[in-house]
């Protein structure tokens, strides 16, 4: 079985590069050639996916790249639409040409926030152009594939040699005595990325389609999760100072509780809880 990944050296590529690896003949592409040996496969230019995507014939493609920055997206939405729609609808046209499964990796950000604890089966209503990219991205999917899996997941972390995502970059404020604003009045269900991948894994495995909550199992305001990433790593507690959302002056609109419905994942893996994710990373970090 082949298997080629995009954005394999983001914070989820590059852990399910090592994570399939050990379980298929894996090809990971980047958007810029990293070595000699590396593939390049920007996801925006039609003409070199086809050809990537033709000469490798993988017989499933996990697409992990986007453009993750929210404020960014809002800021920038004609490069959002470029790379998370249209460079979408390339992946999920050659992926049907060729006859290969799609697993696309999608967001809790394509809801409004005002519910909590979203099943796969409620109705979409993005509130930030991120969202919006991610969910026009699901509709290309849903439309053009036949085999596919949306996987929708919220705050991944994890361990990243270059780049900080929410977990590492507390870890790296309280480390250097930094006092941090975090929100309390904003709710997620934090991911570890090594527990994505092993959703990830066992629903290939199991010949799924269709969309998937692929995210922890416990939902938790920013605020609280913060606290918990200081008391597992040791850290002083008293540097995060509690706010509240109206306080920060954030480009794209946040959504206040976009935690997930675990239940149908939970039918083939169990999804970590937040005390069980962070403490495989520090183990991981441990390690090092
Ligand atoms: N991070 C989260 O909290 C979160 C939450 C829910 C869902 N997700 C979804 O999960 C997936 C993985 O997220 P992540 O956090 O691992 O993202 P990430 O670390 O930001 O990595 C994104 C990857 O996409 C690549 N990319 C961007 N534009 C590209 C292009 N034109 N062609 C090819 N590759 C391109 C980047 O390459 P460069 O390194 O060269 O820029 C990078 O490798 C995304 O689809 C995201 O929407 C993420």
């Amino acid at each position: 079985m082949k298997v080629l990944i995009t954005g394999s050296d983001g914070l989820l590529g590059m852990k399910l590069v090592k994570y399939f690896e050990e379980h298929f003949e894996t090809i990971p592409t980047y958007q810029t050639k990293i070595n000699e040996s590396s593939i390049k496969m920007d996801i925006t230019l039609k003409d070199e996916v086809e050809t990537v995507i033709r000469k490798i014939q993988p017989n499933i493609i996990v697409h992990c790249a986007a453009m993750t920055n929210v404020d960014e997206c809002e800021t920038n939405k004609k490069q959002a639409e470029l790379v998370n729609v249209t460079g979408t609808k390339n992946i999920a046209e050659l992926a049907c040409e060729n006859g290969c499964k799609l697993v696309y990796l999608s967001t809790d950000y394509i809801f409004d926030g005002l519910k909590g604890y979203y099943k796969e089966t409620d109705i979409p209503n993005p509130i930030s152009y991120y969202g919006k990219s991610k969910l026009k991205g699901e509709e290309a999917v849903k439309n053009i594939c036949k085999d596919f899996i949306i996987a929708r997941s919220s705050v991944l972390y994890g361990w990243h040699p270059v780049r900080l995502n929410y977990v590492t970059w507390i870890i790296s404020e309280l480390k250097k005595g930094n006092k941090i604003n975090i929100v309390t009045d904003q709710f997620n269900s934090p991911t570890l990325n090594d527990n994505l991948c092993e959703m990830l894994l066992k629903l290939i495995e199991n010949n799924q389609i269709g969309i998937f909550n692929t995210t922890g199992g416990e939902r938790i305001s920013r605020f609280d999760f913060a606290i918990k990433i200081s008391d597992i790593f040791g850290l002083n507690r008293n540097l995060i100072n509690p706010i509240t959302a109206d306080q920060l002056s954030w480009k794209a609109k946040r959504p206040k509780d976009t935690s997930l419905d675990t239940t149908k994942i939970a039918k083939f893996i169990k999804p970590l809880n937040i005390a069980e994710g962070l403490n495989r990373l520090k183990n991981e970090i441990e390690k090092m």
